[in-house]
């Protein structure tokens, strides 16, 4: 999703700039811009593809004077990834430059009215607009013209601004989309995450929506959406910047896929207290969740499969309906969702446009609320009626690895919560289960001490063009993670399949030499799971058998095997994963992928 970064101070500000967008580099772009305030007015550049491309057209930023400027890495939305779509946007006298993330929704009816007036556009974008708007209202006066424009916009944005009539003045308006400001000595910063301040400054101050800031290098002024001015407390972030860098591994995958056992930790360990779980700041009575008639868990992507995993928990040990629903999709339906309805909403990044909706949408039909979140302050962490992080610090790849299994971490601990708050667990299983989930980051290191294995069989498996995953129940949630993981990071073609279910049609696709990777870690349904290994290998699959580890059988159903670590079969789900992960990272590297940075995804997909 698009990055955005400002700076005025003292120094060069082109550097500072490109330095700023490197570091959000990982949310997916696919060009870049900058502009600064100098002798000769805004001076711009703008490049399509990657970010080296505007560092070489700008001399690593030296060719650009000037110590005010904002920059910013495009997503495309609205019109191509071509330089003239690329920000910052111009207005036509050339007095102001925007960069913008988000999406200005009534930007037709804008920009007919303001081509109308005798502007010129020389983009396909949404964001031009607010140029030619701020031209249009320009008196002298910056506050009151930036009022005047942002007043005109309907839509979701964060916009940076610059005007040559100021020059050492940056403008920050939030209206939906991220926007942090970070405080500096003698130098002001705002960026649309922290990752791009925290080599700069520890202290940030994060705008609400409708909340602007005018900045310069010794004051910062922030304002609410009447104009008055609020002071508002700067939060310290304590994420090191190693934290946020590779830590000498290849990739931020592998990094973070090893960071595991101790983003587990964190997630687990505060919240286990004796035999049972406890949740610090979670607004849920045991008055009211007898009276709960339902769970319903929404989130996207690989938040929405650890939601899967959530599904079964909760049913299993708290015997109340669970329904997991793709925000995307719950947010225009006409759900059923009432006051006793427990909504659990799930995002690493708290600011996924599609999963913000279905929680408002939750919220005005009465429900309670209950956010798991990675990102604190973000958006879903505040509007969520109670938060649950998950603490896995920050995750940089645009594959999630240590986010999805924290929040299947919290999860499981909220079905043991729920579960014993409503009497629907015995002492001794939760315990059971307590000390089960105690053992989890243990359980994940000995998954990751498989790298070596997992690596051999990803290169001898990686030319597979397409191929299914197939398991049951729980391992059917896993194989939902698994098939996305290997997809979006390899861009090879694979499937999740309940395993059951692949006869009625799918397996007419099941031909010589196509690949089925097969979990089979539940001793319950493991007679179910072999038969269906049996169906393919008679239609000529190869087949990569998953199972728990000692399981000996395995080794005559399938061509070879990955044994994962045994756990309770409720806790299965992230011994079972991680290998995966490790998999699905091995064979994109092999086949010589951009692992960090897929081709098309963003990080955050702030946008719908
Ligand atoms: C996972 O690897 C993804 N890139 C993606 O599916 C992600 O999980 C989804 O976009 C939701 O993001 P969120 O957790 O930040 O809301």
């Amino acid at each position: 999703m698009c990055g955005i970064v400002g700076f005025t101070g003292t120094e060069r500000a082109a550097p500072v700039l490109l330095e700023g967008l490197k570091r959000l580099e990982y949310r997916g772009y696919d060009s870049a811009g900058l502009a600064v305030i100098n002798d000769n007015g805004i001076e711009t550049a703008r490049a399509s593809g990657r970010l080296e491309n505007l560092c070489a057209l700008t001399d690593n930023g030296e060719k650009i004077s000037g110590v005010c400027g904002i920059g910013h890495t495009r997503w495309a939305t609205h019109g191509a990834p071509t330089e003239l779509n690329a920000h910052p946007h111009v207005s036509n006298d050339g007095r102001f430059a925007v960069v913008h993330n988000g999406i200005i929704e009534n930007y037709a009816a804008l920009r007919e009215e303001l081509t109308k007036k005798g502007y010129s556009f020389s983009s396909d974008t949404d964001t031009e607009v607010v140029a030619h708007l701020l031209e249009m209202y320009f008196n002298g006066d910056l506050k009151k013209t930036v009022m005047k424009t942002v007043a005109r916009l309907e839509g979701s944005y964060a916009l940076g601004i610059v005007c040559s009539e100021f020059p050492d003045t940056l403008v920050a308006v939030r209206c939906a989309s991220p926007l942090i400001i970070g405080v500096g000595a003698g130098a002001e910063y705002f960026a649309s995450d922290v990752t791009a301040l925290i080599c700069h400054t520890r202290s940030v101050i994060y705008l609400e929506d409708g909340e602007f800031a005018l900045m310069k290098p010794d004051s910062l002024t922030v304002y609410d959406p009447a104009g008055r001015e609020i002071q508002k407390k700067a939060s310290h972030i304590d994420w090191s910047v190693e934290a946020a860098e590779k830590g000498g591994y290849e990739h931020f995958m592998l990094k973070e896929i090893m960071e595991q056992p101790n983003a587990l930790r964190a997630a687990i360990e505060p919240r286990l207290k004796g035999d049972g779980v406890v949740f610090d700041g979670l607004d849920l009575s045991d008055e009211w969740l007898r009276e709960m008639t339902g769970v319903v868990i929404t989130a996207c992507g690989s938040a929405y499969h650890a939601g899967c995993v959530g599904r079964d928990l909760i049913e299993s040990l708290c015997r109340v309906p669970v329904r997991v629903e793709v925000a995307s999709e719950l947010r225009y339906r006409d759900p059923i969702i009432d006051a006793h309805t427990l909504v659990i909403i799930i995002s690493q990044s708290g600011e996924t446009a599609d999963t913000i909706a279905a929680l408002n949408e939750c919220k005005r039909r009465g429900a309670k609320t209950v956010g798991i979140v990675n990102v604190v302050d973000s958006t879903i962490a505040k509007s969520a009626d109670s938060v649950l992080y998950t603490w896995a610090g920050p995750e940089i790849a645009v594959a999630t690895t240590k986010g999805y299994t924290t929040q299947v971490a919290v999860l499981t601990m909220l079905a043991v919560y729920m579960a014993d708050k409503l009497g629907r667990i015995d002492e001794n299983r939760c315990a059971e289960l307590v000390r089960g989930i105690a053992s989890l980051p243990e359980r994940c290191q000995r998954a990751i001490d498989m790298n070596g294995r997992i690596e051999r069989l990803a290169r001898k498996y990686k030319d597979n063009a397409s191929l299914f995953f197939i398991g049951r129940n729980l391992d059917y949630a896993v194989c939902l993670e698994a098939s996305l993981k290997l997809k979006e990071i390899s861009y090879i073609h694979s499937e999740a399949y309940a395993a059951g279910e692949l006869k009625h049609g799918t397996i007419a696709l099941i031909e010589e030499g196509r690949l089925v990777i097969a979990l089979a870690c539940r001793k319950e349904l493991y007679e179910k799971t072999a038969g269906n290994i049996r169906e393919v290998k008679a239609r000529g699959a190869r087949v990569l058998g998953v199972a728990v580890e000692g399981d000996r059988r395995m080794l005559t159903e399938a061509d070879d095997v990955i044994f994962v670590p045994r756990a309770d079969p409720l806790l299965m789900p992230i011994p079972e994963t991680v290998p995966l992960q490790l998999f699905a990272y091995y064979v994109a590297k092999a086949n010589g992928c951009d692992v960090d940075k897929p081709k098309n995804l963003a990080k955050s997909v702030t946008v719908e």
